[in-house]
């Protein structure tokens, strides 16, 4: 089986495609290798799958269509999973356009091209974040998500309901991810683990929104993979109807969206005390005032794809902490 992936030097795209190059998997990548984050990281990432035979890339913009068109018509995939994005709550409040070009535009080509080659499964990456201002926990996928609180979430939710147009019109099959706050070895330098791990390092003040009082499901790199892995093969299908219950399957369309995540909430307190546990020293806290656009709590219902699957997360967030310092004190210690 073919896949292109895009975003394949990014944290997720590059861990989902080395699973699959392990596996013996052909595998396109296709990423702008943007400057958004440290670029060393991605060339470094881009570097390790590029050693394998069959891995093959294309750099260029998820925007610029004919570039994308070109590599995808070449490589004729039987599956795509689309990556690409770009990322962050805070950052687009500065720079909102970007999200919409990216996200936006971006998806909408991935989604035509990937009509042309008519692709057994389209996987694309939303996020917990389109569930927005919502109260009730744990955020399942049959429920509203009317309200979302940044830009990026806005362009999350807006891919959602153009896949489920495609799906419908052109019954692609179509996966819709909503990850929550994914984290691990390779992971993003704006996320708070890195730059909290970065500052309590260099005995910098680290910014600690709403004083800490804040709830992640935190999911290990591992566990995301995992269950974008088992996906592949699930295609949603109108068949299917009816047969799980709170299934978020379209009546129409085979078109699906699921959650992945750990399903436990973490206080944002608790994992700085077992990060500085784990490094040993304390952190410098400088408590700020809740962010704009962000969420107070997230938290995950995994249940339908647990059904789906089988899928179960297996590493806590004690561990996984320790797993990601791992990495990085090797990764940094020159
Ligand atoms: N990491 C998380 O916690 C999380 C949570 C929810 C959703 N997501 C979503 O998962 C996906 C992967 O996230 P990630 O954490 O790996 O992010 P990442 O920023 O590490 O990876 C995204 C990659 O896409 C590339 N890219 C960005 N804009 C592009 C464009 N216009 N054209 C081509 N390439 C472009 C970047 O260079 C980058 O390498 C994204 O869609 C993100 O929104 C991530």
């Amino acid at each position: 089986m073919k896949f292109f992936i895009t975003g394949s030097s990014g944290f997720i795209g590059f861990h989902l495609s080395k699973k699959l190059l392990d596996k013996g998997y052909q595998v396109h990548g296709f990423d702008s290798m943007n400057n958004y984050y440290d670029v060393k990281l991605k060339k470094a990432r881009y570097k390790i799958l590029n050693k394998y035979k069959k891995f093959s890339f294309t750099k260029g913009k998820l925007e610029n269509k004919k570039n994308l068109s070109n590599s995808i018509l070449k490589f004729r995939p039987k599956v795509i999973i689309h990556l690409a994005a770009q990322a962050g709550v805070r950052y687009s409040i500065e720079k909102p356009r970007v999200y919409l070009d990216s996200n936006i535009i971006g998806t909408y080509n991935i989604i035509e091209l990937a009509k042309k080659v008519n692709v057994k499964h389209l996987l694309i990456a939303s996020s917990s974040s389109v569930y927005g201002a919502n109260k009730k926990l744990p955020f399942k996928e049959i429920d509203k998500t009317e309200t979302q609180l940044s830009i990026y979430a806005a362009t999350k939710k807006s891919t959602e309901s153009m896949a489920h147009a495609y799906s419908n019109i052109w019954k692609i099959p179509i996966t819709m991810l909503r990850f929550f706050t994914v984290y691990g070895p390779w992971g993003r330098p704006d996320m708070a683990l890195f730059k909290f791990t970065k500052g309590i390092i260099n005995k910098k003040k680290i910014d600690i929104y709403n004083r800490g009082k804040m709830y992640r499901d935190f999911t290990y790199i591992d566990d995301i993979v995992d269950g974008i892995y088992k996906l592949i093969n699930k295609a949603p299908n109108l068949k299917q109807l009816g047969k799980i219950k709170n299934d978020s399957l379209s009546p129409v369309a085979p078109f699906r969206i699921l959650n992945i995540g750990n399903t436990h909430k973490v206080y944002l307190l608790n994992f700085i005390n077992v990060l500085e546990k784990e490094l040993g020293a304390k952190a410098i806290r400088n408590y700020m005032p809740m962010q704009k656009g962000d969420v107070k709590i997230t938290l995950s219902d995994t249940t339908l794809l647990k059904k789906i699957t089988g899928y179960n997360p297996k590493t806590n967030y004690r561990t996984g902490i320790k797993k990601f310092l791992k990495w990085y004190l090797d990764y940094y210690k020159n």
